[in-house]
């Protein structure tokens, strides 16, 4: 009886230390790398503001799903060939580095429509 008391109680503090350990993690990891949000800003809204003939996308225009699908399939096709006039009128996808993508791309799924803080970019 005693020994199972213990084991019980040591359980619940794995858990609740893996729990913990967790959003530590989160926390560092939100911090670390080139700011999304700011990426955002200065490499999609100059072409995506409202009634932009580009159509207007913020971060909140999309779900999560949608963005993904977006990253994974259709970025590299729809802008390869459009050059950006704010970065030396290179290629969009020139002009942002694939670690600036990557955190742009973290912030649009983290601000989606359906994320907890939707969002636009300010
Ligand atoms: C230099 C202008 C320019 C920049 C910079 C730009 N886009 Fe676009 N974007 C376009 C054009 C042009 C289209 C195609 C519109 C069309 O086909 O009607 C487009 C289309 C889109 C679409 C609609 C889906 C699709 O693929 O057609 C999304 C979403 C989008 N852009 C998001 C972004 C994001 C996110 C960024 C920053 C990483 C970005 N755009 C940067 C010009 C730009």
């Amino acid at each position: 009886m005693h020994r199972n008391r213990w084991f019980i109680a040591l359980l619940i503090f794995g858990i609740l230390g893996i729990g913990f350990a967790d959003t530590a993690m989160a926390k560092r990891k939100k911090k670390k790398g080139p700011d999304g949000r700011a990426l955002y800003k200065e490499y999609c809204k100059p072409c995506h503001m409202a009634d932009s003939d580009n159509g207007e996308y913020t971060p909140m225009s999309y779900i999560q799903d949608q963005w993904t699908r977006f990253f994974d399939e259709q970025y590299e096709e729809t802008h390869k060939d459009v050059l950006d006039p704010n970065h030396d009128n290179k290629p969009v996808t020139e002009a942002i580095s694939d670690d600036q993508l990557q955190s742009i791309r973290d912030f649009a799924i983290n601000a989606a429509a359906d994320s907890e803080h939707p969002m636009t970019c300010g």
